[in-house]
Formats: C-alpha cells, structure tokens, sequence
C-alpha cells in the first residue's frame, strides 16, 4: 500500500485548489447570500476538466481516476460546498451513469456536453411520496408501438433542475415488477411537455438550484433509453455508489475549511491571559476534529480505489461508499459544530463563514441516502439479513 499521490492526481489537486481559491472562494458568500446560480464558475470548472474528471478525453473529460475526483472535490467544497453540489452531480450522477450503460451516441451527445461544461445536467430519482423508499415511485413511463414512452409524473428535489439541459430521469415502466419494473431516460428540457416548479429556497448549499420537475406527456424516444427496460433501479444505485464518494468528498472539504479556520483562530483568540488554544478543552476538541477528518478521508480514498477497481471489471463497492459517506458526513457536522462553539459570538455571525460551513454540512447528512440509509445499507452487507 502506498499513501503518496500520483504525479498526475496532485496536478488535478493543484488546478482544483487554485481555480476554488481564485474564483470560487471570493464569491461564496455572494452566492450563500442571493442565492444566485454559479454558472461562470461552472463553466470555468468545465473548461478545465473538472465537470467530467473520470470522462475519457475522447468524451471531452479529464480521463482521471476516483482518487483523483476526490481530491478536487474536497478543494472545491472546501471553497464553497454549493459549486460541488453541481460540480459533483455533473460528474458522479450524470456522466458515470451514461458512461456505464450509455450507447456511443448517448456518450458522445450527453457526456461531452456535461464534461465540456457547456450544460449542466441532473439526476431525478427522488419524487414527493418516495425519497429513501425510491422503488415506490409513481412517474410512469408507458411504451408506445413505436418503441418510445410517454412520461406523466413529478420528481422533487431536483438539483441543478431550474438550469439544466438534459436530465437521467427513472420512471415506472412496469409497477407490477418493483425495482424491476423501473426504466433509465435520457430527457432534454427543451422539449415539450417538461416542467420546472419554483427554486426551493433552502437552510445551506444555497446556490446549487432545486426545484420540482413535471413531466405531462413527455415523448421519450428509443434511442434515449439508458441502458435495457426494468435496468433502470441498478443503474440508479450503482451511480449512487459513486456518487456518495462525492458527497464524502464534498462533507472533508467543508469540513477542512472549517478546522483550518478554527486552527487559526485557537491561536490568535485571548481568554484569561492566553489563547483559547492552550486550554486542554480547546486542545481535545482540536484533536477529536483532526482524526475525525482523517479518518473521513482515508475511508473515502478506499471507497475511490473500490470504485476504480470496480470500473477495471471488480466488485460492487457500495459499502465502502455507504461507509464513506455516513463518516465523512457526520464528521462534517461534528466539526463544523465544534468549529462554530470554538469561534464562540463570531462563530454565529455572518461576517465569518463559520455559520455557512455549518448550514452547508447538514445537506451531507440528508442527499444521496441519508444517514439512516446508510446505515441500513452497510449492515445488510455486513449481516446478509434485511
Ligand atoms: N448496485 C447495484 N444494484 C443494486 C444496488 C447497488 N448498490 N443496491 C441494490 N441493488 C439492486 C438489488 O440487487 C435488487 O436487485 P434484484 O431485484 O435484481 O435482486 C434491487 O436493486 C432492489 O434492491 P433492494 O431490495 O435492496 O431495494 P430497497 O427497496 O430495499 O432499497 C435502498 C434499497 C438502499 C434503501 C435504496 O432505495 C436507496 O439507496 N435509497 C436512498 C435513495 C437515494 O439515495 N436517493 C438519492 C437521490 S439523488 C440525490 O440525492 C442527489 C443529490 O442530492 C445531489
Ligand atoms: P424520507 O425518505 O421521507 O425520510 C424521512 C426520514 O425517515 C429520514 O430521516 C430518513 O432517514 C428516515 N427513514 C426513511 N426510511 C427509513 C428506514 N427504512 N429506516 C430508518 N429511517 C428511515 N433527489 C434526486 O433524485 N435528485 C437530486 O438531484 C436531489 N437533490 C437534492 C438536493 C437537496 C438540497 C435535497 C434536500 C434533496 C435532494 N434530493 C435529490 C432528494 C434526497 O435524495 C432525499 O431528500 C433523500 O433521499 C431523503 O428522502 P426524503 O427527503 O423523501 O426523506
């Protein structure tokens, strides 16, 4: 085992971190505060290969590995969480899944766009009665004799869903067959019969744009199924698996921005003649907050190697990806909560980015499968009974 990076993974580091000190960390409080959509700094993000990092050159990416993904998430999220929200569902969501089951043509219309950063895409599973029970949705697709489908019903919680360009959308072909019975779908905005609700105004990430979707009589064409009819709940979980990395990725980085900061303040901050840092409550907190983050990071690393191995043809890595992300996601909010008690009045106050650290980090906890799915997950692996 050997814990440096590769030559070509601090490269991606390196344009990740400079491009989130650059551009995307002077504007985040900005856009925490109007809520406005980053599309220039997403466009810049695509320019430079980090909307389609794990993409093939010959789809328009970077042609990287997992662990090269997860650390410019982590630089990304630690300059402001709501650009990796997008930035990840571009990625993870949206380009694996097409790259995994996609035809050619599917890779080289959708993939290239999305990797390109010439549009954003999205990922719609969730619907207003069915978030964690996923199987339980209601919109349909109904085949015609022609071999396409018309789509009827609403998914909620969309990100990314006010601005994007195409959509991986699951819908019910089949209710009799459960998970079985779900389809994958290619859906370009545009068109007609597709709906966007009103931007969900929301506690943190308040940039990345949500919305409800509808979808009246939405014509898919054949060509613009993703992968076989009733395939569609497997390829929704196997993304999920990599795109829980992502969220891993996303809750060190909002996390490290957060210990940093406390690092500096614990130094400079006076109490009863000395800095905060010297009291042994202040230096167990420290402590507790660096091996939570560690520990975060290394679990996330081995999910990423899963995943690359995974890709070569190897297993599933959906539990290293569910322990990853309960981790890194719980340890985000314990540290931004520690962060924000150690910062004490200026931790609450607006005019330092402590208190949006904290806002961002709850999301990690809820999107991807909460905390309690996760759990669910991992112990179905690990005692094979449900
Ligand atoms: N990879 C491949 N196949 C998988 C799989 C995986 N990781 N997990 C399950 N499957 C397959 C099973 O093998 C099974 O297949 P068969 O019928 O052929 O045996 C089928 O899927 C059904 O599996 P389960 O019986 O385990 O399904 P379940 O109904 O018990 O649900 C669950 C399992 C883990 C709870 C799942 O529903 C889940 O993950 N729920 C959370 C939903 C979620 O994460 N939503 C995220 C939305 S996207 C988002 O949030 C984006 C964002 O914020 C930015
Ligand atoms: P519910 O499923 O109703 O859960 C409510 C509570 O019950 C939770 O605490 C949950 O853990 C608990 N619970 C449920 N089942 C169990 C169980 N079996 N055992 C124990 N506890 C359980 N979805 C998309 O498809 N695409 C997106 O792009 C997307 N982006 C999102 C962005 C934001 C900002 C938010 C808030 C959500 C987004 N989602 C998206 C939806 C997200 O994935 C769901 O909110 C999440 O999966 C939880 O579903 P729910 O909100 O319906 O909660």
């Amino acid at each position: 085992m050997d814990f440096r990076f590769t030559e070509e993974q601090l490269m991606i580091q390196d344009v990740a971190r400079r491009i989130a000190q650059e551009k995307i960390a002077p504007s985040a409080e900005h856009h925490d505060r109007t809520g406005d959509f980053p599309l220039e700094n997403m466009k810049t993000l695509g320019e430079n290969g980090l909307m389609g990092i794990e993409v093939p050159a010959e789809y328009g990416g970077a042609g990287m590995d997992p662990i090269s993904y997860v650390l410019a998430m982590v630089e990304v999220a630690a300059a402001d969480a709501a650009h990796s929200t997008i930035m990840s569902v571009n990625n993870s969501l949206f380009c694996n899944g097409i790259l995994k089951f996609g035809t050619e043509e599917q890779k080289q219309t959708y993939v290239r766009a999305i990797a390109e950063g010439r549009e954003i895409g999205a990922f719609a599973l969730t619907e207003p009665q069915s978030g964690s029970d996923a199987t339980s949705m209601r919109c349909k697709a109904v085949k015609q004799d022609d071999g396409s489908f018309v789509v009827n019903g609403k998914k909620s919680w969309i990100t990314s869903g006010p601005v994007a360009k195409y959509i991986v959308l699951f819908a019910m072909t089949d209710p009799d067959q459960g998970a079985r019975g779900i389809t994958a779908f290619m859906v370009d905005t545009d068109r007609e019969g597709f709906h966007r609700g009103k931007t969900e105004p929301k506690l943190g990430i308040r940039a990345s744009a949500t919305c409800e979707i509808e979808f009246t009589d939405y014509v898919v064409k054949p060509e613009e199924v993703l992968g076989k009819q009733g395939e569609g709940f497997k390829i929704a979980m196997t993304v999920l698996d990599a795109g829980r990395i992502g969220i891993a990725s996303q809750a060190i980085g909002i996390a490290r921005a957060a210990y940093e900061a406390t690092l500096e303040y614990v130094k400079e901050r006076q109490a009863f003649g000395q800095p905060i840092g010297a009291f042994q409550m202040t230096q167990a907190k420290i402590a507790d907050m660096k091996c939570k983050l560690d520990a975060a990071m290394l679990l996330t690393l081995r999910a990423a190697w899963q995943k690359g191995e995974f890709d070569k043809g190897g297993a599933r890595f959906s539990n290293e990806a569910a322990i990853a992300k309960l981790t890194a996601s719980e340890a985000a909010m314990w540290i931004t909560h520690q962060a924000l008690q150690i910062h004490g009045g200026m931790g609450y106050s607006k005019e330092m980015p402590i208190e949006r650290y904290f806002r961002d980090a709850k999301i990690t906890e809820i999107y991807e499968g909460t905390s309690e799915i996760q759990r669910m997950v991992i112990a179905r692996n690990e005692t094979g009974l449900r």
